[in-house]
């Protein structure tokens, strides 16, 4: 019998404890012997709980038991779950965490203790839910040379955007809603604000370049600045505005950033919707692959979860080697050298002065249009260029219009 302790029983944990309880017989089958929640932490008390006896809210009755041989870590955040977390490691017990947080500050010195312990530390919950990447990545596509990475990762903005589009409800409705369902952080401004998919992409990067890459070192931009118009200006061009999050190598250097950006409909990242996340991979001889599916709520997470608890078990002996080295982020380029075609929207009381100014400036632009814009609305598509020359000239631009938005184009 294997003896497990659950730290967290929150959205996710509820859902582990419910998948364990339910499937132990099949769960016991598929990997040899019994999966046992020996203890389960929290603050907080559930005596309505089926193993209610179970419960402590001491981490001392976990790290001190010696027959508890895996520990589940979804209690979220960094403090005190890293603590928690490496003690355990430390101690020679393997984790399985679906917190990416704690991945991506914290990654590679947890790899290298449980390295060093022989114990595993898995994660596959921590990046897209339900979807399975980090053991395809690691394992079935680890003859390629990864590329690059697109995804939409965060499906609290991602249900945001569609409730925005297809109900015309208001951001804060929507932004309720997804929380309600358990979607959003315990902090949903780490959804709305790009850092929650910020740090699953630089988990992605870490592991497939074999490098930790530190959310700090990766330019991120939230929704909160994406209006009605610019989603129904993206409509008029052609595609949908998705929060999305890309790596690719560019020389020895990774360019990595989470921005929303517009994605033209011949995308299948633009039909990605509701809570739904998807991700698309390049890799050098196995061409472009989608791994598309729920990025987050209860049971789909929890179901990762315990994929990976399973997964120890089957290798407690033979740790799963996933490892990355430490880095000091001087392989990741600066946002301010990456190139991407950008939408503006600006406002002018001479707008075909504004517009031929534009062209001046940006060379040929894509001028966009829609039945009701006012007469003052000046919006348009321009040729790639760099950010900081973007910048730039958008400076000189302001001479002749308001720049009101700016959204990059996604290079898929
Ligand atoms: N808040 C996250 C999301 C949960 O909306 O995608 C899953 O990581």
């Amino acid at each position: 019998m294997i003896q497990v302790a659950v730290m967290g029983h929150g959205v996710v944990g509820g859902g582990v404890t419910e998948i364990l309880l339910k499937h132990t017989d099949d769960i016991a089958k598929k990997v040899g012997e019994q999966i046992n929640i020996k203890k389960v932490l929290d603050i907080r008390d559930f005596p309505d709980s089926p193993i209610a006896d179970r419960f402590t809210k001491e981490f001392g009755e976990i790290i001190g038991d010696d027959e508890i041989s895996i520990v589940v870590e979804v209690m979220g955040g960094l403090n005190p779950a890293y603590d928690f977390v490496k003690q355990c490691l430390q101690k020679g017990k393997s984790v399985v965490t679906s917190n990416k947080e704690l991945v991506a500050a914290k990654g590679a010195e947890l790899l290298k203790i449980a390295k060093e312990r022989n114990v595993n530390f898995l994660f596959e919950a921590s990046v897209g839910g339900a979807i399975p990447i980090i053991r395809p990545l690691h394992q079935c596509l680890a003859a390629n040379n990864i590329e690059k990475i697109n995804g939409i990762l965060n499906g609290t903005t991602n249900f945001i955007l569609n409730k925005m589009v297809r109900d015309n409800m208001a951001f804060e409705d929507a932004l309720a809603l997804a929380q309600e369902k358990g979607y959003a952080e315990k902090d949903p401004a780490n959804d709305i604000e790009g850092q929650d998919a910020c740090r699953k992409i630089c988990i992605l990067a870490s592991l497939v370049y074999g490098k930790h890459v530190y959310p700090e070192h990766v330019h991120t931009e939230g929704i909160t600045n994406v209006s009605l118009k610019d989603v129904e200006y993206a409509y008029e061009w052609g595609g949908a505005i998705k929060l999305i999050s890309s790596a690719r190598m560019n020389g020895d250097g990774i360019e990595i950033l989470t921005a929303p950006m517009f994605v033209p409909f011949d995308c299948q990242l633009s039909n990605v919707d509701g809570v739904y996340n998807e991700l698309l991979v390049r890799g050098d001889s196995s061409g472009t692959i989608g791994f598309y599916g729920r990025g987050a709520g209860k049971l789909p997470t929890a179901s990762a979860v315990v994929a990976d608890v399973m997964d120890c078990v089957l290798h407690k002996d033979k740790r799963r080697d996933i490892f990355w080295e430490d880095s000091d982020g001087s392989n990741i380029l600066s946002y301010k050298l990456y190139t991407h075609a950008m939408y503006v929207y600006a406002e002018s009381d001479d707008p075909l002065n504004a517009l031929a100014h534009a062209e001046e400036l940006f060379g040929e632009c894509e001028r966009i249009t829609k039945w009701d814009a006012a007469d003052n609305e000046v919006v348009f598509i321009t040729g790639e260029l760099t950010y900081s020359d973007f910048r730039k000239k958008c400076k000189a631009f302001t001479e002749f219009a308001d720049v009101k938005s700016i959204i990059r184009v996604a290079k898929i």
